[in-house]
């Protein structure tokens, strides 16, 4: 089966990729030409840990080829994947104009190539938008054999390629013609034959709607820990990293995605929850549980301002580092991210803000300019400097010592967002704070 992609961002390149390296054929276009140029010559974009060597792979073996029109693509696929952003608009609605773009472009590649391959919804898109492209191909390219499947993806950025390849679940949604889903069922049998990768077969709003229940059940998780995690460090001695440990332990509840920290940020979850949550409220029901997961997160960056001012009061002219801007580990993505509401208020209340991330500086130079000063590692950035609050789980943070804080910072005082450190082992030398941690009776606040 030849697969073309239409959007070669994040999900589209990652996942071709992946396919080509197991030698499927693929054919991959965006109508970003400069990204398409990169993308010919095996450069990758965006940072993604081990795509780069993926994306060459593929590109020289011949499995991943680069179209420069929608027609070559679709007159040598048998599938096409759309993979194309779907943003949010100001209200949080889902913007869905690049789906429907690509969709109007590929029924006019259809009417001028008379060759209508099995049209595949990669983009996460609310329900009822498959039908909505199907019906659109049909009128617009005049064809009525057209077959619009779903096929939600579960990447997370910083794994995309692994989780590509080693998946939980393949999800295909397809309304009438069942062959359409045996078609792809097949494919993925293939592509996973030496894995036991359970494929449900659904409806295409069935497909769409797991995607967002998905997303929207890690990020409920997410701010459910960080209000119990809000609770605790309000209790002397109480840790949520050991709350969170033993609830994981109930089987009914899973240890996974009870990190507490600064919110979640990134291209998904604060996007899907928003767009649930308008989709919900256009077919008038108002998910009071989906509201309060968002307006948690909004407010949970300020948690982490609240506690530096708690500690010194007025931070005008305090010399803060800031370790971490990207919205996780393993990323140079910068799309909400905590970093972003925190840097700004730091700054908005005058502190000297000094910054480091391993991967994002570039994009992070684009939001915060001169407002702030750049480091060129975690060593330089706590520098001199009265505070240290760590805003991503990067491991380079992780292997910091407590000495190291003591030894660079002219008071060592570390705000730990996303506890990446042994709180025990840093509160012996240095003024350690945590989200979720109760400051402990015995905190000396002179070392
Ligand atoms: C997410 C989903 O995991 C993925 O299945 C979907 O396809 C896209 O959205 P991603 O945004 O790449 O993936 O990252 P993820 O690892 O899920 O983390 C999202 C955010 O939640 C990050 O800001 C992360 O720091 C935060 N997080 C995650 C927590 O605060 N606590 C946790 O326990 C887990």
């Amino acid at each position: 089966m030849k697969i073309g992609f239409i959007g070669l961002g994040f999900v589209g390149l990652s996942t071709a990729a992946a396919f080509a390296s197991k030698d499927i054929k693929v054919f991959g276009y965006d109508n970003d030409s400069k990204k398409l140029e990169l993308i010919s010559r095996g450069l990758v974009p965006f940072y993604e840990p081990s795509l780069q060597d993926l994306l060459k792979k593929s590109i020289s073996s011949g499995f991943f080829k680069i179209c420069y029109s929608l027609e070559e693509l679709i007159l040598q696929t048998d599938a096409v994947f759309i993979a194309v952003g779907t943003p949010s608009n100001n209200d949080g609605s889902i913007n869905l104009s690049y789906v429907f773009g690509a969709a109007e472009s590929i029924a006019e590649a259809i009417r001028k190539t008379r060759h209508a391959p099995t049209i595949v919804v990669k983009s996460t898109v609310t329900p009822g938008t498959a039908k909505q492209i199907k019906q659109l191909i049909i009128a617009s390219a005049g064809e009525d054999h057209i077959s619009v499947c779903s096929n939600p993806e579960f990447l997370r950025e910083g794994s995309a390629v692994q989780d590509t390849l080693n998946p939980h679940l393949v999800v295909i949604g397809c309304d009438d013609d069942f062959g359409q889903a045996t078609l792809l069922k097949a494919f993925y049998e293939g592509l996973y034959s030496e894995k036991k990768i359970p494929i449900m077969i659904t409806t295409t709003s069935t497909a769409e709607m797991i995607k967002y229940t998905n997303n929207a059940f890690l990020a409920t998780k997410i701010s459910f820990i960080n209000t119990i995690a809000n609770i605790c460090q309000r209790i002397e001695g109480c840790d949520v990293e050991t709350v969170a440990q033993a609830i994981g332990m109930d089987p009914r509840i899973g240890p996974l995605f009870l990190r507490a920290g600064a919110g979640y940020g990134g291209s998904c979850f604060p996007k899907d929850v928003k767009a649930l949550i308008s989709f919900s409220e256009s077919r008038r029901y108002n998910p009071l549980i989906l509201s309060s997961v968002d307006t948690t997160n909004r407010l949970q960056p300020f948690e982490v301002t609240a506690l530096v001012e708690k500690i010194f009061r007025n931070i005008s002219r305090i010399k803060i580092a800031v370790l971490g801007l990207a919205f996780k580990k393993d990323t140079d993505d910068l799309r909400e991210a905590v970093s972003i509401p925190i840097v700004n208020t730091l700054i908005d209340r005058e502190a000297i803000v000094r910054v480091y991330d391993p991967k994002a500086m570039t994009n992070a130079k684009g939001i915060f300019g001169a407002r702030v000063t750049f480091c060129n590692s975690a060593l330089e950035c706590i520098s001199g400097t009265e505070c240290c609050i760590i805003l991503t789980d990067w491991e380079e943070f992780k292997q910091l010592r407590p000495e190291d804080f003591k030894k660079n910072m002219s008071r060592p005082i570390v705000i730990d967002s996303r506890r990446v450190f042994d709180a025990p082992k840093f509160e012996k030398v240095v003024e350690f704070h945590a989200i979720g941690r109760g400051q402990p009776k015995a905190q000396n606040k002179n070392l």
